[in-house]
């Protein structure tokens, strides 16, 4: 873990809302069936779930048999809200506050599930230190899935997602470290937001490769509508996307 202390992280501030924002319905019917169809069955894989936010995916995996669960994340908030979950019901899930750009090694894990982290890199120097430290802490033949926003769109998808509950932005021209706000809506009709970062798909591709990671591909997120909505224009050159590499074995 890093020697020098963490800064003061953006989630601190939003800890709470970004939790709530977990049970929008693009979350529950596209962004969490994305990610279990690519993590596919967990039963007794280690996971390092990096970031863990509140922990939300971190109790879904142990749910699904995994074992043991190491959160991971920059918000002492965030970690907070996770091990009061932990506390109140526990699944023996493990939380640290820590950087994914200074992780060293912290375990040996057959899947790293990285949920919406590479979209936090502003250059490709970045990307590729969140992608050597993933790779260090995989098991030879270990995977690694996840949801992020989606760099594959055009640009005419930053727009307004009001009918799903938040606006998605996009500084122009899009370039390399381009910054990316996401505005969610609160019932008052007042917003809360955070910045990610574009990196073009290419540089994704390359900056896996570069780190060891074999066969990294983008794939096109799905839904899974139990109320059977219509989720087919969201999925149309949707704004997040799941991928999948592994470290060979
Ligand atoms: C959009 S949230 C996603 C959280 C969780 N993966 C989920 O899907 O609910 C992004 C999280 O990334 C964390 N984060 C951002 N940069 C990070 C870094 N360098 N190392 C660890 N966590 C980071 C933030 O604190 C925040 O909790």
């Amino acid at each position: 873990m890093p020697s020098k202390p963490l800064q003061h992280a953006e989630y601190d501030d939003i800890a709470d809302e970004y939790a709530a924002s977990k049970q929008l319905p693009f979350r529950t019917a596209v962004e969490a069936p994305t990610l279990f169809n690519l993590a596919g069955d967990v039963r007794g894989l280690a996971v390092l779930d990096l970031p863990c936010g509140d922990g939300t995916y971190s109790r879904a995996l142990a749910r699904r048999g995994a074992a043991p669960i190491l959160g991971i994340d920059l918000s002492s908030a965030m970690i907070e809200r996770a091990r009061a979950a932990e506390r109140q019901a526990p699944l023996g899930i493990s939380y640290r506050v820590g950087d994914a750009g200074g992780l060293g090694i912290v375990g040996a894990f057959d899947l790293v599930v990285a949920s919406y982290l590479f979209n936090y890199a502003q250059t490709r120097a970045q990307l590729l230190v969140f992608a050597r430290a993933i790779y260090a802490n995989l098991k030879p033949g270990g995977r690694l899935v996840g949801v992020n926003d989606n760099p594959r769109t055009s640009l005419d998808r930053y727009t307004s997602y009001a009918a799903y509950g938040f606006l998605r932005e996009i500084e122009r021209p899009r370039r390399e470290g381009a910054r990316i706000r996401y505005s969610f809506f609160r019932p008052d009709g007042t917003s809360f937001g955070f910045d990610n970062f574009w990196l073009a798909p290419q540089t994704y591709e390359e900056v896996f490769a570069e780190a060891g990671l074999a066969g990294f591909r983008f794939v096109d997120a799905i839904a899974s509508s139990s109320k059977g909505e219509d989720w087919s224009e969201f999925l149309r050159d949707c704004p997040i996307t799941g991928f999948e590499a592994h470290r060979p074995g």
